[in-house]
């Protein structure tokens, strides 16, 4: 199965397993809301790889006002987001945000976030596509928010951050499915450096891309455009 194929079997499981795997998920995910600053009461947010849109309706509590799009490539995780977010100003945009020539139908906005997505594109290079796809559409002084999975530095860091991710699947799952959790993760997650993250950001031309929040191999950063 590819990316986009386990994503729309999973789909319905995804409210659980996204706790269930994804270390401090919730307190990440909130954090990120508390370090979001706009005075707009009715901006326009993009939530890239917003999956069943558990970020999208976090923000939404706090910007009620706001209109939201969210992009995935995922029809199954964009069905359960559009019944979440029902009762606010959402839509759904289905997309690969490498597709260059698709995402430029989408228009600007104040704000867009991402959590737990990048991650999952594959290559230095394609995620500098896909930022600059993204990117492309925040207006100037807009800001981007992003939560994502880290590559540790070093060997030494490496196997640290698999110790934590292996004794977290162990919270929920037994070791057989703790064992399977793990090979999935290996093929389906490239995450980057902290350094190569900022440089993705700098690349694309916001100026002051910082890191706001670190727990282990989890990281919340934020620029603005
Ligand atoms: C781990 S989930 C995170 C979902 C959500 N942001 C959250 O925090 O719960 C990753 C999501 O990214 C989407 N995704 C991965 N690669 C993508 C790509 N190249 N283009 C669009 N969506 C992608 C997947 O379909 C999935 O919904």
């Amino acid at each position: 199965m590819n990316i986009k194929e386990t994503f729309d079997s999973e789909a319905h499981e995804y409210d659980f397993t996204s706790r269930a795997v994804n270390i401090y998920f919730d307190e990440a995910l909130d954090t990120l809301v508390e370090n979001i600053s706009i005075t707009k009461t009715n901006p326009r947010i993009l939530d890239v790889c917003c999956g069943t849109a558990i970020l999208t309706e976090k923000v939404a509590n706090k910007f009620p006002k706001a209109s939201f799009t969210g992009v995935d490539f995922s029809t199954g995780m964009l069905e359960i987001a559009k019944e979440r977010m029902k009762n606010y100003n959402f839509t759904t945009f289905v997309c690969d945000v490498c597709d260059s020539e698709k995402m430029k139908e989408l228009g600007k906005y104040d704000l867009i976030i991402s959590s737990f997505g990048i991650h999952n594109i594959h290559g230095f290079n394609n995620k500098q596509i896909a930022l600059n796809n993204v990117l492309a559409h925040l207006n100037a002084g807009g800001q981007y928010l992003t939560c994502d999975l880290l590559k540790g530095e070093n060997k030494k860091e490496n196997k640290h951050f698999f110790n934590f991710q292996k004794e977290w699947l162990l919270k929920t799952y037994n070791k057989k499915e703790t064992k399977d959790w793990l090979k999935l993760l290996s093929e389906e997650d490239d995450p980057e450096t902290l350094q190569n993250n900022l440089t993705l950001l700098k690349n694309v031309g916001l100026t002051d891309a910082s890191l706001v929040w670190k727990k282990e191999f989890l990281a919340i950063i934020k620029g603005i455009k």
